[in-house]
């Protein structure tokens, strides 16, 4: 194999060619500070508020609702801050991202009172728990849109509130119609990198009348919202692509949708012991999550990356650590199954070739790890 067959768009997505070429435009082109009052610096200004009306047209937003940050930790941080109080009462889930569970061991510290709402096996919430969680008046329902390990999509416009409602859509934004009317959001977290640009940029949706507190103080910048230089650069590339998506997007989407399926139908069929996890939930169109019988994920996942194949073993920050994936645990699965897990994330540069290379290589690669008996039973007494 010649080149590298990148499955971990959900880790981080490849620079698209709009970010390269904003990123060329501008390592000619002076960028001054925004907050500068010589005409570099306004231009700059303008250029800001362009990429803010493009990344609040793409989510049905008005401009004056999006504060720039450096991505989905800090927005999920900056949502959850007004509300990490005593007294204040929080509903959110088992299987969250690490920066919502951390934000939420934050407001229990602060008093805040949380109501965790379980899932089932197949990643569906458990709805019983979350109508009864409703009834008790939460200041706060926080609910990731769609899962980054399973991409199991959570019916975030079901659920009403007298509280406010936040939703963690970095993985949903720009695989799905993500529309904060519609899914009827106080607040909402996205993150540049998941979607083409630099990493280091991010945003977060905040309704016009919410309940607000910045983390930090000491500058206007974002109208005091999120202080510190912005991240110019990286925020003109996410208004960029935001453009972009919102007018192509739906086309691309429906490439990979039949590519993830087609990878997926090809697996099973190639495989035994092999199982889609949440397949009977509603998914975002790129990601498949495989649980395979009989052997450990980390080794497959090194005799994938061997032979160019990369792709993740669940979160991507929680890898290096051999501890099972905190959302597998809580859908119920044993620490055996969720080590026997991969995740293979589809993006913008997946070609057909790609996944027909892939699909002929991995039923290889798990015949071999299996027969080589690399299992996590083995791996924990070994
Ligand atoms: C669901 C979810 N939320 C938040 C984050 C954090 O985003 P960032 O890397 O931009 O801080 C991630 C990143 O993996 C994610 O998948």
């Amino acid at each position: 194999m010649n080149s590298r067959i990148y499955l971990d768009h959900n880790a981080t997505s490849p620079l698209r060619p709009e970010a390269e070429e904003i990123i060329a435009r501008f390592s000619k082109e002076s960028l001054g500070n925004p907050s500068s009052i010589h005409s570099t610096g306004r231009k700059v200004r303008r250029l800001i508020d362009d990429a803010r009306e493009e990344v609040a047209r793409f989510i049905g937003a008005n401009p004056s609702e999006i504060v720039f940050t450096s991505g989905g930790t800090e927005s999920n941080h900056l949502a959850w801050n007004a509300f990490a109080r005593e007294g204040s009462r929080i509903v959110t889930t088992s299987v969250e991202h690490a920066s919502l569970l951390a934000a939420a061991e934050r407001a229990k510290t602060t008093g805040a009172q949380l109501i965790q709402i379980s899932v089932f096996k197949d990643g569906g919430i458990h709805p019983s728990e979350m109508e009864s969680a409703l009834e008790s008046n939460p200041d706060l329902i926080s609910v990731q849109h769609a899962n980054n390990e399973t991409g199991v999509v959570f019916p975030i416009q079901q659920w009403r509130t007298t509280g406010r409602k936040h939703t963690d859509a970095v993985q949903s934004v720009g695989k799905l119609d993500v529309d904060v009317h519609n899914l009827g959001v106080d607040f909402l977290s996205l993150s540049g990198h998941k979607l083409g640009t630099p990493s280091g940029v991010g945003a977060l949706y905040v309704r016009r009348g919410s309940p607000f507190e910045t983390l930090w103080d000491g500058g206007a910048q974002e109208k005091g919202r999120r202080t510190g230089t912005e991240n110019v650069l990286g925020i003109l590339c996410f208004g960029a692509v935001c453009k972009h998506l919102r007018e192509e997007g739906a086309t691309e989407r429906t490439r990979i949708e039949r590519l993830r399926n087609n990878f997926e139908k090809e697996l099973t069929d190639r495989i035994d012991g092999i199982r889609i996890t949440g397949a009977s939930q509603p998914r975002v169109p790129n990601t498949s999550h495989v649980m395979f019988d009989r052997l450990d994920g980390e080794s497959l996942l090194i005799a994938c990356d061997l032979e160019g194949i990369e792709c993740s073993t669940g979160a991507a920050c929680s890898s290096g650590s051999l501890r099972p994936s905190h959302v597998l645990l809580a859908m119920g699965f044993s620490p055996e199954n969720a080590q026997g897990s991969l995740r293979f994330s589809l993006g913008w540069n997946t070609t057909e070739s790609e996944i027909s290379q892939a699909v002929e290589t991995l039923p290889k690669l798990v015949a071999q790890v299996r027969n080589a008996g690399h299992n996590y039973a083995q791996k924990k007494t070994g």
